[in-house]
């Protein structure tokens, strides 16, 4: 039957109409910010190292390995939490109060009183340390 003939023509089309959607509708998802990123682990300095420990036994869960972000809590390796937008003192609240969900849609993050001041400073500097590795620099609040 000339149909069967046919198929192969077919089956191309539709993978090359299938990589366009998927092309146009990754475009448009541009402007989303993703939750979960891909991370380049620098070398850390000895507070950074501290404060890896103190983040992995404390926002790991939620923010993931390497601030990478999981379905709980975003990656803290994200624009939107350039030192510019997102302050040292930003975390030192974080901890203290919690986070009232603004951004995302994981839900708010709860306190961790237990997290004491010189652990949340290590955490900063790690975090930092991340972000500049991966191009997160500094950039004035506009929002
Ligand atoms: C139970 C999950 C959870 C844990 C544990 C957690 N976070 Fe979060 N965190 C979140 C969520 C969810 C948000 C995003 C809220 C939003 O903006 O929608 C968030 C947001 C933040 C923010 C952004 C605050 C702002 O002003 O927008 C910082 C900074 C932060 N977390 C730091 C930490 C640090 C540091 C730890 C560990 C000491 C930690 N988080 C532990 C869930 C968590």
């Amino acid at each position: 039957m000339k149909i069967f003939k046919q198929l192969p023509k077919y089956a191309v089309v539709g993978v090359i109409l299938l990589g366009l959607v998927l092309a146009v509708s990754k475009f448009f998802d541009n402007d989303k910010p993703t939750a979960l990123v891909d991370v380049r682990v620098p070398e850390l300095s000895a507070l950074a190292t501290r404060g890896e420990r103190a983040f992995n036994a404390n926002c790991a869960q939620c923010h993931g390995k390497n601030a990478a972000g999981t379905d709980k809590g975003p990656a803290l390796v994200h624009q939107i939490y350039n030192p510019g937008h997102h302050g040292d003192q930003a975390f030192v609240i974080a901890a203290k109060q919690g986070v009232r969900a603004h951004h995302w849609t994981f839900g708010n993050m709860p306190p961790l009183p237990l997290v004491s001041g010189a652990q949340i400073a290590a955490i900063v500097k790690y975090v930092r340390e991340l972000q500049a590795a991966n191009g997160i620099v500094t950039k004035p609040h506009r929002m």
